[in-house]
């Protein structure tokens, strides 16, 4: 497959799918957007060309080349006239399985068999959709993060018949779109990213569940004194509280009791139709933009609570040989902005100390968001307990 050159097919012309074929058509590659009607199509469209214009306009790229990326999109209703000869597909539809699967059994019909087969998907099991097709070891995970064009980070997702073939070419693939590619060697639930982030949710949402603190005495902390560039309750509102809601259901069902959702939090906000930012409220009101974080709070929660529950979810997550240390502090710090990732921060507070404040909150709480992954203690008990050691995560 020559990318460069090469042609796509994305499915689904939505907030992704229209920014993912504006990322394709700006690198050099023939795209086909494909969705269910030409008004939807022709809005995304209409989005891109606004988009390229408000380039053009901040100089940061020529007319020439803004009319030269939209000539390289083209837009069908039609799967069959998509696909016929394209080196690549990206499926960017509603995360619904059922949906995804006749996605992918249509891809897999009208695509060159040596095409591959990419899910933006942020939560479903990639095997399952592959299984769906004649190629699953040519099908893979794509996560995208939102919105594509600006965000530096795609994870590249390992189906369980994916090839290491498929994953090197998807690799080589995001960084000729000028992203920083990381690979989840296994199709686990909420991959990298979301699966961190859920953990850290939890231990907000229950900590003031517990009323032991404030929503904006637990962001003041997170923001002020932990460095992190939102709050969780205003990155929850960010993300859509339907969404955050959602992942906090499959993560339960993947994790069990570690990842135990606090729906009492987000329940009423739901029921009462409060989503977040899109709605205008959720946690905070955003009808006047933004929410103002009182920064006399700063000290109301101990962020590194935060912290601790993201250095656990991490050791797990190399426990079960999905990510290295490496993709993991690179997947928190490109998708999500934070600060340094958690292995680094375990590295610099030591092993030691972290697994010493998890099993103090397991004592207190006796939950099992606390209980410390085994792999934790191992390292501890080897003397891998970071820098001062000269070993730990790394
Ligand atoms: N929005 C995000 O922040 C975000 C980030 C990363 C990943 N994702 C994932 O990306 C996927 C798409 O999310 P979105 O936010 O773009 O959704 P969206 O609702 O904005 O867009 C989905 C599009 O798919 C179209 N569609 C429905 N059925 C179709 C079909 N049979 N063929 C072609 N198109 C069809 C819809 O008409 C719509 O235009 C989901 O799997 C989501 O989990 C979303």
């Amino acid at each position: 497959m020559s990318e460069k050159t090469g042609k796509a097919l994305v499915a689904g012309a939505g907030a992704m799918g229209h920014g993912i074929a504006q990322l394709l058509a700006a690198n050099g590659f023939k795209v086909i957007l494909v969705d269910v009607s030409d008004e939807i199509l022709q809005k995304a469209v209409e989005k891109i060309r606004w988009s390229l214009g408000k380039f053009v306009e901040k100089k940061r790229i020529r007319q020439e080349d803004a009319e030269a990326t939209l000539a390289r999109i083209s837009v069908n209703t039609s799967y069959e006239q998509a696909g016929r000869d394209v080196d690549f597909a990206i499926e960017a539809v509603p995360e619904n399985m059922e949906l995804k699967k006749k996605i992918f059994i249509k891809l897999d019909e009208v695509t060159p068999s040596q095409a591959l087969l990419a899910s933006n998907t942020s939560t479903l099991s990639i095997t399952e959709m592959a299984r769906a097709t004649k190629r699953p070891d040519k099908v893979a995970g794509m996560h995208f993060f939102n919105p594509p064009l600006f965000m530096a980070l795609i994870e590249v997702i390992k189906g369980e018949d994916t090839s290491q073939e498929t994953i090197n070419r998807l690799t080589e693939l995001a960084k000729k779109l000028g992203k920083t590619p990381v690979t989840v060697r296994k199709d686990v639930r909420g991959f990298i990213v979301n699966r961190i982030l859920g953990a850290v949710f939890n231990e907000a949402y229950w900590a003031l569940q517990r009323g032991e603190a404030t929503k904006e005495g637990i962001d003041a902390s997170v923001k002020y004194t932990g460095g992190f560039p939102m709050g969780w309750f205003e990155l929850s509102d960010f993300v859509g509280l339907d969404i955050a809601y959602e992942v906090g259901k499959i993560l339960y069902g993947a994790y069990g009791e570690r990842m135990k959702p606090c729906n009492e939090v987000i329940e009423p906000l739901i029921r009462e139709g409060k989503l977040g930012q899109k709605t205008g409220a959720g946690f905070y009101n955003w009808t006047a933009g933004r929410p103002r974080i009182p920064f006399n709070l700063l000290e109301e929660y101990d962020v590194d609570r935060s912290w601790t529950v993201a250095v656990n979810e991490a050791a797990w997550l190399i426990k079960d040989e999905a990510a290295s240390p490496q993709d993991i502090d690179t997947g928190m710090k490109l998708g999500t902005y934070w600060p340094q990732g958690p292995c680094e921060y375990a590295d610099r507070t030591g092993l030691d100390t972290v697994l010493c404040k998890l099993k103090d909150l397991y004592a207190k709480y006796g939950m099992e968001m606390y209980k410390p992954c085994p792999l934790l203690e191992e390292y501890v008990l080897q003397g891998r307990v970071g820098k001062k050691a000269g070993r730990g995560f790394y």
